[in-house]
C-alpha cells in the first residue's frame, strides 16, 4: 500500500508537472494580439507606403504624359493684346488661341513669349530681365535658368576642359522657348503666334496650362 501511494504521488507529480508545462507552452504559443498586430500593421503600413509612392508617381507621370503637344495650324492673325504705353508700363499676359503669352517692353523693343518656362513651366512674367553678353536675357524665377528674349534661347554657362579658364563661357542650349512675333499699329499692340509646325520645349507647358485655361474657363 505504501508502495503504491507512493507510485500515486509519483504519477500525481508528473500529471501536476505536464500540467505545468501544458499550459506553459500553450501560453508562449497562442498568439499576442497586441503584438501580432502592431507588427502586421506596421508592415501593412509600410506596404502601403512602398505601393502608394510609386503608384502616385505613375499616375503623375500618366497625367503629365497625357499632354499632347499640338502642331495643328491655329488661326494664325494677329491679335490685339493692348495698347503701346500699358505695355510699355509693365508686363502683359495675354491668352491667344488658349495659349498664355508674355508679352513685354525692354530697351526699345517689344517682345513676345510663352509665358511658361521650358524647363518646368515657371512664370517667366515674374523674372528679371539682365544682359548677358549683349543679349537680353529673362531669369525664370523657379531655377534660374535663362532665356534670351529675342530668340529664345537657353543659354548655360560652360569650362571647356580642354582650356581651362576661371570665367565659364555662356553657351546656348539651342531654342528652347518659343518666341512670338510682336508689331505695334496706331498706338495698338498685336502679336502674331509664331509657326508651330516645329515643337519646341515650352510648347510642353504651354499645352498643360492651355487645359487649365480651358478649364477655369468654363466654370
Ligand atoms: S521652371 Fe524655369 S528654370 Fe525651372
Amino acid at each position: 500500500m505504501i508502495q503504491l501511494s507512493g507510485w500515486a504521488t509519483i504519477l500525481m507529480s508528473l500529471g501536476v508537472c505536464l500540467l505545468f508545462i501544458m499550459q506553459h507552452l500553450t501560453r508562449r504559443h497562442k498568439p499576442c494580439r497586441t503584438k501580432s498586430l502592431s507588427w502586421e500593421s506596421i508592415l501593412v503600413t509600410h506596404e502601403r507606403q512602398w505601393r502608394e509612392v510609386p503608384t502616385m508617381r505613375t499616375k503623375k507621370m500618366d497625367e503629365d504624359s497625357s499632354v499632347e503637344i499640338s502642331n495643328k495650324k491655329e488661326d494664325n492673325g494677329p491679335v490685339c493684346i493692348g495698347r503701346e504705353d500699358d505695355v510699355k508700363k509693365q508686363r502683359t499676359t495675354a491668352i491667344i488661341n488658349d495659349r498664355e503669352i508674355l508679352v513685354f517692353y525692354h530697351d526699345g523693343k517689344f517682345y513676345a513669349m510663352d509665358c511658361r518656362c521650358y524647363h518646368a513651366g515657371g512664370p517667366l512674367h515674374l523674372g528679371e530681365i539682365e544682359d548677358i553678353n549683349g543679349q537680353a536675357c529673362i531669369t525664370c524665377p523657379w531655377h534660374k535658368y535663362k532665356i534670351t528674349l529675342a530668340t529664345g534661347e537657353g543659354l548655360y554657362q560652360a569650362i571647356n576642359p580642354r582650356e581651362p579658364s576661371v570665367t565659364p563661357k555662356w553657351r546656348s542650349k539651342g531654342v528652347k522657348q518659343r518666341t512670338h512675333h510682336v508689331t505695334v499699329d496706331n498706338g495698338n499692340i498685336y502679336v502674331t503666334l509664331s509657326d508651330m509646325s516645329d515643337s519646341i520645349d515650352s510648347d510642353y507647358y504651354a499645352e498643360m496650362y492651355k487645359k487649365t485655361i480651358n478649364s477655369s474657363m468654363k466654370k
